[in-house]
């Protein structure tokens, strides 16, 4: 009886895990991929970066991601200020779009009060803004998605699998454009430079978090049998129970063998000229 309900509840977690492997979808789509409703609630600030090293990319490089009027702005030093984005992924609700819903991206608009809105594409200007439902329903909405960083690090934004963003310069500072297919942005006549919009975590994942505990506890295990002690070893003492023999062996093994500074010393150049007198 408890093998066959096993058995049952079993099945749709294996066609759910089959049909992810065989998606065409890239394995770094949030929304086909391993990736968790945790992972893509994580909390992230955007950054943008550019490749390239002309005067213009290093105005906007490093420059953080903000909103303002109704629209997304990176901001440098002498330009647009307004709402840091900080935001997370969360699927798009609505009934009229084809089902799943899409993963939209949201932002915090306000602290106090808190609020949240949608950030979309203006499908008639190419424009990234921000807004309730109501306002972005219509409009560009997902799904949002994240490249995998290098080394594992968070990536770039991406919309249907696809960084887009391009950074164009206007009277109110430099506005985020996302290029369509064609690569159209829906403006000529003015500095542009395609970029990336970084996610920076805001915290850490549980696995980072027991990282940096494994690391703060002090002792720094090495492939020998050294142990090497510091001044963090009062935290040994409190979680291994054994501190005072622990110490003193790994004090008494890291003493060199008594007869090798003897053999050191004879071997040395100082008894050759004494020999030549
Ligand atoms: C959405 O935003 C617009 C413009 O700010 C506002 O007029 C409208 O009432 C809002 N809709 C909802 C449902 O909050
Ligand atoms: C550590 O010491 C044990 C016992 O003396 C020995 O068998 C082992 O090989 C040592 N390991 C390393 C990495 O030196
Ligand atoms: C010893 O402690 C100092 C300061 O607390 C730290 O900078 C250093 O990396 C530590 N060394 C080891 C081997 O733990």
């Amino acid at each position: 009886m408890v093998l066959g309900l096993l058995t049952l509840a079993a099945i749709p977690t294996t066609i759910g895990v089959a049909e992810g492997v065989n998606s065409q979808k890239g394995e770094n789509d949030p929304e086909t991929s391993s990736k968790t409703e945790a992972e893509r609630m994580r909390k992230f600030n955007l950054e943008c970066y550019c490749e390239t090293k002309s005067r213009m990319a290093k105005e906007i490089d490093g420059g953080k991601v903000v909103l303002s009027g109704d629209k997304v702005y990176i901001d440098t030093q002498s330009s647009t200020k307004g709402h840091t984005f900080e935001g997370f992924y969360i699927g798009y609700p609505d009934p009229d779009r084809p089902q799943p819903p899409p993963l939209g991206l949201v932002s915090s608009i306000s602290n106090d009060p808190p609020m949240l809105n949608w950030i979309y594409i203006d499908k008639d200007t190419r424009e990234v803004k921000y807004g309730n439902r109501t306002q972005s329903k219509q409009h560009i909405v997902g799904s949002w998605g994240w490249d995998a960083g290098e080394e594992g690090g968070p990536g770039g934004v991406t919309l249907e699998g696809e960084e887009g963003a391009v950074a164009v310069e206007t009277e109110n500072g430099w506005e985020i454009r996302w290029e369509d297919k064609n690569g159209d942005i829906g403006v000529e006549g003015k500095r542009k430079l395609t970029v990336s919009l970084e996610r920076k975590m805001l915290e850490p994942t549980e696995e980072e978090k027991q990282e940096q505990k494994t690391k703060a506890a002090g002792a720094i295990k090495t492939d020998s049998n050294f142990t090497l002690t510091n001044t963090t070893f009062q935290s040994n003492k409190k979680t291994t129970g054994e501190p005072v023999k622990a110490v003193k062996a790994s004090i008494e093994k890291a003493k060199p063998k008594p007869k090798e500074p003897r053999l050191e010393f004879s071997s040395t150049t100082i008894e050759k000229p004494m020999e030549g007198k």
